[in-house]
């Protein structure tokens, strides 16, 4: 009966550092979104050659962040949404689109410093864009 319990308890602590050493680890790295439900300049996946026209555009006027997507509206395609987000997670804006919106262009006011802040961008046809930038 020992002997089993032995091989039970060893089993667990060697199915725990398996399964440990599998967990991925959520870096704050642009490069390490996942592949198929967020774009980036660096990584556009299925939607190479998209990223002019969907990637977030930067532009900082002392405490305001403008953030534009060179991206036509229509009924059919158009920019969804964009948010200000800071890196642990923090909103600090969001605008919705409509579809007779002229431009996909928000606006947002900041306080202070951010060494790494992300803009996003969602087209309902071509996904999720993430630009990262700092102020
Ligand atoms: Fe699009």
């Amino acid at each position: 009966m020992n002997n089993r319990r032995e091989f039970l308890k060893a089993s667990l602590v060697v199915s725990a550092g398996v399964l440990a050493a599998n967990i991925p680890v959520f870096a704050k790295d642009e490069t390490s979104f996942p592949k198929g439900i967020v774009y980036t300049e660096e990584n556009s996946g299925k939607w190479a050659g998209k990223s002019g026209g969907h990637l977030p555009q930067i532009s900082i006027k002392g405490n305001q962040v403008t953030i534009k997507t060179k991206h036509g509206m229509s009924k059919r395609h158009y920019i969804v949404r964009h948010t200000l987000v800071t890196e642990d997670g923090q909103v600090l804006g969001a605008k919705t689109f409509s579809p007779t919106d002229k431009e996909a262009t928000s606006v947002f006011k900041i306080d202070g410093k951010h060494s790494v802040l992300y803009a996003t961008s969602f087209c309902n046809k071509h996904d999720l864009w993430i630009a990262k930038f700092s102020v």
